[in-house]
């Protein structure tokens, strides 16, 4: 197993296979994607390869993230392909939850287990402001035929927003009432692209805390291995509340996974400033003693925590490249 200099473990990575998205989140990429010139992302024999050296370093959990990962023509056989390794237990993908109702058997098929899907405003108008698109109703439906194919880790992924979203807490309480889904609040990140959009926006998950805790919710005790969210349950509610709050002080001490970027950096943090290429030693099957020991050597240079309330974001310009 993979184990920092702070005792930190890390069974999870996430691979980030394409930065392109059809979506255009305000906080994220207000105008879409725009092409960079670097859209050679890693092919399948480079991810797999990849996947070997990490499961030969202890990962069993991988999510499949980007940009938006379904857009990829090969993803479903890129999924399928990793869920297929005996040691992978949870096999995850991010989505914007585009075309997931069509989808989502097939997927589920292929071996994915885990799914989150961002749905930053119940409100469809909020929605399509946010996003840039219509479709709330439709990622809902999604969301409800991921559930009924058999998908039991289902998360929702909610961007908290100052004067956008922060007055709709009843209502994602009222839609976990009787949907067994985890809905997570994510403090809005500052990222090299968004200062202006962050200062605006940002507002602490106190706020969404401080409301559940008058409303009886109660925070659960946390487990050795949890990821950095603080969860919330209630007993007359299916669905869970989580808390995803980077700038608080103990954020870090939780971290558990490790970030490929769809070029094949290797990111040690979202917010780091060093980005390792292992792409060059993805191109044969014999590299795959020396990629593991180059991602062991990296793993000294894990830094305690994040820079974040210096203000220093790291290399990273938007979570399209890196994943969120
Ligand atoms: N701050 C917080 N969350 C973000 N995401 C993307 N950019 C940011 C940001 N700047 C979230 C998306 C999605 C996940 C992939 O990351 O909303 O839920
Ligand atoms: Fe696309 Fe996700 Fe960024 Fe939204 S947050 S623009 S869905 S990559």
């Amino acid at each position: 197993m993979l184990v920092d200099k702070f005792n930190r473990s890390f069974p999870y990575l996430r691979l980030s296979i394409t930065e392109v998205c059809n979506f255009s989140c305000d906080y994220c990429l207000p105008d879409g994607y725009q092409k960079t010139g670097n859209e050679n992302f890693l092919g399948q024999d480079e991810i797999n390869r990849l996947v070997n050296a990490f499961v030969g370093l202890g990962v069993w959990k991988i999510r499949l993230t980007g940009g938006e990962p379904t857009i990829r023509k090969d993803f479903t056989q890129i999924a399928k392909m990793i869920a297929d390794k005996p040691e992978i237990e949870t096999m995850a993908f991010t989505t914007n939850g585009y075309r997931l109702k069509e989808r989502a058997q097939e997927w589920f098929d292929a071996g994915l287990n885990a799914i989150n899907i961002s749905i930053d405003s119940l409100n469809a108008k909020k929605f399509h402001q946010i996003t840039g698109h219509n479709r709330m109703q439709e990622v809902r439906d999604g969301i409800d035929k991921a559930l009924e194919v058999g998908f039991k880790k289902v998360k929702i992924n909610v961007v908290l927003l100052k004067g956008v979203n922060d007055d709709e807490l009843d209502s994602y309480l009222e839609y976990v009432r009787d949907t067994p889904v985890s809905v997570r609040y994510i403090e809005l990140m500052q990222t090299g692209d968004n200062l202006t959009y962050f200062n605006k926006f940002h507002l602490s998950s106190d706020h969404v805390k401080d409301q559940l805790l008058d409303r009886g919710w109660v925070e659960n005790i946390r487990n050795v291995g949890d990821g950095p969210a603080v969860n919330f349950t209630h007993s007359d509610f299916q669905g869970s509340i989580g808390l995803i709050a980077p700038y608080s002080k103990d954020f870090c001490t939780g971290c558990n996974r490790l970030r490929i970027t769809s070029s094949g950096d290797l990111r040690l943090c979202l917010f780091g400033n060093v980005g390792i290429p292992l792409r060059h030693m993805l191109q044969s099957d014999e590299q795959k003693d020396d990629l593991m020991a180059a991602i062991r050597k990296q793993l000294e240079y894990k830094a305690s925590s994040h820079f974040l309330n210096d203000g220093d974001t790291g290399i990273m310009t938007n979570l399209s490249s890196t994943g969120g």
